[in-house]
């Protein structure tokens, strides 16, 4: 996922491009650069590695000028190399791009363009963009671009600038997230909006197809036709320093702790009361849809799609309704037998992850209505759907995802209870039970972060081990898996979740003391069973640490370590129970010394396939 800043106004445009690359280091890259226009001359500053070294260039070699744009690559084609970073320039180097994506047909593009005599410095395919750019150019910037757009195929976002246009930057997009920032005397683009906050809150969104063409003081927005498009403006809901750390160590270590106001904020105005009616506005469906439904099919990726684990299995129990869940890569090759009234529910933080959005695409063409659980505003997964609920996470900027998995999973639970409602498919009492517990999760989780130094403690016991397991059953298998993928991704220790009730089937040959244990014994219909995982792995001398209910002590008995939850109905209580995972994977994770909010080889969005 790379980062794209552009800025044209009356001020220095590196220096705000730059200041914006910055807030989009969270996205991984492994090379960085800038491009500037001054005088009717462009310059370059390109590195490999972090934005320190893109800041010691531009000190050396200041880059002036008042149009500017810059790029943090996360390597697709081409290794990190500096002739690989962007921007990339024509051959008269007074054109020069940036990008975001990927375009499939760049090989044959590439040999088109140097049978022309375009000479080519990259092994990016990104490079064919300035050449084409370059060849349709007659003295109109978005003209150019938008003929170069019609011979791409594949997903892009681009900005664009021109030694011979320097009054104009040019944007376009088509997959890949883009906005235009709106400022006053200047105005910005940006691959996500929290690179612009502390600039401005306004923004256009631009759709796929579409092209702006930016100057100090106006923006056109138009398809590729160059056909006007009207658009509203966004304005960004969150405060500039949302997008800070706001004095916690790691962007993780703030939104672990964000999760009880966050939890709120979900609930908002769609459940205020347990003897209220859940509102789940942007939903799509009509009640006759809701009550029709023959099928449920939850897909998505990584966190999202433990997520989507839960939201099967609380649809199946609440709602009554066949459902299924599915990784996002596996649905598009699965072709699955399709019933009428079947329901897609993609789940998504980012709203832009390109396998779940093609399983979107795959489900729709098959004829099923698509609801998105979405955590960013008019993303294209967004778009691309016929309903929406909005999981109001705010922005999430660590690569693990913490806060979104939560406010995922309450968000199926919500829509579960939803359906429930309206199928008549439980009991009133229990939906008002259930909507208690719901209420009740705020306070519980803000009792669960006062317990993180309890945690951190455990934490001391472990963070030295090379393997762990993760074990669960029923919802909570998610919650093993969930808590596994948490720790593996940013302390790099080997976490496998897995099934407790498969444990004699293979994985039960790892047990030794040097691999711990995490087993999430919670009150409910697996509690005995998983009291038997504890003990043979006990039996083994591998060490146990328990996840169960406030004061059971007959798990701490079994246990080398607790981590505690409160009391809740079991299908609630993998958001109670992610809590302390959470907490656990950070403080091993931070004991280990890791880069927890730029993990090695992760990206905070996955774009490409
Ligand atoms: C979770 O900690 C990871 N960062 C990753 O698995 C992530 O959940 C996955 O890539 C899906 O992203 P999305 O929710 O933005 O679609």
């Amino acid at each position: 996922m790379c980062g794209i800043v552009g800025y044209i106004g009356k001020r220095q445009a590196s220096e705000i491009c730059l200041e914006g690359l910055r807030r989009l280091e969270y996205r991984g890259y492994d090379s960085a650069g800038i491009a500037a226009i001054r005088d009717g001359q462009l310059e370059v500053r390109k590195v490999v590695g972090k934005l320190v070294n893109l800041t010691a260039a531009l000190e050396e070699a200041p880059l002036l000028g008042n149009v500017a744009i810059g790029h943090t690559r996360w390597a697709t084609h081409g290794k990190p190399s500096v002739a690989n970073s962007h921007p990339h320039l024509s051959c008269d180097g007074r054109i020069a791009v940036v990008h975001n994506g990927i375009i499939e047909n760049y090989s044959q593009l590439r040999e088109q363009l140097q049978a022309e005599g375009h000479r080519f410095q990259s092994e990016t395919d990104t490079e064919v963009m300035p050449h084409l750019v370059e060849k349709y150019y007659e003295g109109d910037l978005r003209q150019a671009v938008a003929q170069a757009i019609e011979d791409l195929e594949g997903a892009f976002a681009f900005g664009v600038i021109c030694a011979d246009s320097p009054e104009q930057l040019v944007a376009a997009r088509r997959f890949s997230p883009l906005v235009v920032g709106i400022g006053e005397g200047e105005n910005y683009i940006a691959s996500d909006m929290g690179a612009i906050r502390p600039k401005t809150d306004k923004v256009y969104v631009i759709g796929d197809d579409e092209l702006a063409l930016i100057t100090t003081d106006d923006i056109e927005l138009t398809d590729l036709a160059l056909n006007p498009i009207e658009r509203e403006i966004f304005t960004i809901p969150w405060p500039p320093e949302a997008a800070e750390k706001g004095g916690h160590k790691h962007f993780m270590h703030k939104e672990i702790h964000e999760q009880a106001e966050a939890i709120h904020n979900c609930l908002a105005g769609r459940l205020s009361s347990p003897d209220k009616p859940i509102v789940l506005e942007g939903l799509g469906l009509s009640d006759q849809e809701i009550r029709d439904l023959r099928k449920v099919v939850f897909t998505a990726c990584g966190t999202a799609y433990h997520a989507g684990m839960v939201g099967r299995s609380v649809t199946e129990a609440w709602a009554r309704v066949p459902s299924e869940v599915d990784l996002a890569a596996e649905l598009q090759v699965r072709d699955p037998v399709m019933l009428d009234n079947t329901l897609a529910v993609v789940v998504s933080q980012s709203g832009e992850t390109a396998d779940s959005l093609l399983a979107l695409r795959d489900m729709k063409s098959k004829g099923a209505k698509i609801v998105s659980l979405l955590n960013v505003v008019d993303s294209s997964i967004a778009r691309e759907s016929d309903g929406v609920i909005y999981i109001q996470a705010g922005p999430e900027i660590g690569v693990a995802s913490t806060k979104a998995y939560t406010l995922q999973v309450l968000t199926t639970q919500l829509m579960a209870l939803y359906f429930a409602e309206v199928r008549q498919s439980a009991a009133p009492d229990q939906i008002r039970t259930l909507k208690e517990a719901l209420l009740a999760l705020p306070d519980q989780v803000a009792e669960l972060l006062a317990r993180e130094d309890d945690v951190k403690q455990v934490a001391t016991h472990y963070y030295h081990s090379p393997n762990s397991l993760f074990l669960g059953r029923g919802v909570n298998l998610a919650s093993a898996l969930e808590g596994a993928l948490k720790l593996k991704e940013i302390s790099y220790i080997h976490a496998e979740g897995y099934s407790a009730g498969e444990m004699k089937h293979g994985p039960i040959a790892l047990v030794e003391p040097d691999l711990f244990t995490v087993a999430i014994v919670v009150k409910g219909l697996v509690y005995e069973k998983m009291i038997g995982n504890i003990q043979e792995i006990k039996a083994r001398q591998g060490p146990v640490i328990g996840v169960a209910n406030d004061g059971d002590n007959v798990i701490a008995d079994q246990c080398d370590d607790m981590l505690w939850v409160p009391p809740c109905p079991e299908l609630v209580s993998p958001i109670t129970i992610a809590i302390p995972l959470q907490l656990l994977a950070y403080h091993i994770a931070d004991m280990r010394g890791e880069d927890i909010d730029q993990p090695r080889n992760l990206a905070k969005t996955v774009t490409v396939e």
